[in-house]
């Protein structure tokens, strides 16, 4: 049997799934794309069926199953009745845009694991030798762990809290992924005139402190590092380059322009991942679930409410 999966939304990431869906993923069929810009899901239709509207998609019987790649205000709705449809649901990040929305997602799947989200960096090769290696031991108990999280250019529709319920998620569950913490506490610094650099600096329930930096417009490339350190030794990303010159003396590294390009391998694992535990109608526990995604929402939106204040206490979400 093949998955007849639908993508909602047909930008940037609609765009890589529908094409990682039609040429990549083994098990799934794109059998239909919507999006308001029919443009663009004229171009990301693969030969699948066209909807304006995600409701109608959700509906069409072709569609066992869905990846929803629409802006974040647009999820919970969308979630919600893929839920009420039996169908499941691989959700981009944020899972919805707010707590009480994501709380309400979490809930309605609860027994049913019909709802993934779309937190790759736990498909990363990197990531996974750096979590493999911790579980051996081999640097000892994490005391420390430095991210940084540095984006080129920021989105055009990028506004203000963005910069962390929208970018700095990431680093909030890939860190629960690592290391299993929860956040206890956050000192936070907003750098710079533009509001583009924040610095969060979480203590958590394990004692290990997390320091995360993300700069929105980086200039001079996508630039994802993580390093941890522990009680005996440290574990770091090396630079993930994607061209090294040597030239005239000196040598260089090129940085990925986006995401699209540094993350490539975990998007097509990870869409892998959930179509062959679709089919299997079991869920793939490698894959963020609900409750990670209202976890990631929860912690994102208190920092980002304590950002004028300069940090404070965190509450864990359940
Ligand atoms: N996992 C990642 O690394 C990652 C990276 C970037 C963005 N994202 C997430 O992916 C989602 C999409 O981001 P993007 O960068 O592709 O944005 P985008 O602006 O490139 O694309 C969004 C598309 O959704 C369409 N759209 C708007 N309202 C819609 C609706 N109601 N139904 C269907 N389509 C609708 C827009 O016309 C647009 O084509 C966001 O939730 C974003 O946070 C995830």
């Amino acid at each position: 049997m093949t998955l007849g999966v639908g993508v909602i939304g047909a930008g940037v990431m609609g765009g890589l799934h529908a094409r990682l869906l039609s040429e990549e993923i083994a098990g799934a069929r794109l059998v239909a794309v919507s999006d308001p810009d029919e443009g663009r899901a004229q171009a990301a239709s693969y030969g699948g069926k066209i909807f304006q509207k995600g409701m109608a998609l959700i509906h069409c019987d072709a569609v066992d199953a869905l990846i929803l790649a629409s802006p974040d205000a647009t999820h919970h709705e969308l979630v919600m009745t893929a839920l009420r449809l039996g169908k499941p649901v691989l959700c981009e990040k944020p899972l919805a845009a707010t707590v009480m929305q994501c709380r309400e997602i979490y809930e309605a799947d609860s027994g049913q694991d019909l709802v993934s989200v779309g937190f790759m960096r736990r498909f990363d090769p990197c990531y996974r030798e750096m979590k493999e290696a911790l579980c051996h031991g081999a640097i000892g108990t994490p005391m420390l762990v430095r991210c940084a999280h540095r984006n080129r250019v920021a989105p055009s529709w990028f506004d203000g809290s963005m910069i962390i319920s929208n970018a700095m998620v990431h680093e909030i569950d890939i860190c629960r992924w690592l290391l299993g913490v929860e956040f206890t506490y956050v000192r936070l610094s907003s750098v710079g005139e533009a509001g583009d650099m924040i610095l969060a600096e979480l203590q958590t329930n394990l004692g290990i402190v997390i320091s995360i930096e993300v700069f929105m417009n980086a200039s001079y490339g996508y630039h994802v590092h993580t390093e941890i350190v522990g009680r005996d030794g440290t574990i770091a990303m090396a630079e993930p380059a994607v061209l090294r010159l040597r030239r005239e003396g000196a040598a260089s590294a090129a940085y990925s322009s986006d995401w699209i390009r540094r993350f490539a391998e975990s998007y097509r694992a990870q869409d892998q991942a959930w179509v062959r535990a679709v089919l299997h109608n079991r869920r793939c526990s490698e894959i963020a679930s609900a409750r990670d995604g209202l976890f990631a929402t929860s912690y994102a939106l208190q920092i980002a409410d304590l950002l004028t204040v300069g940090g404070g206490k965190l509450e864990i979400p359940i």
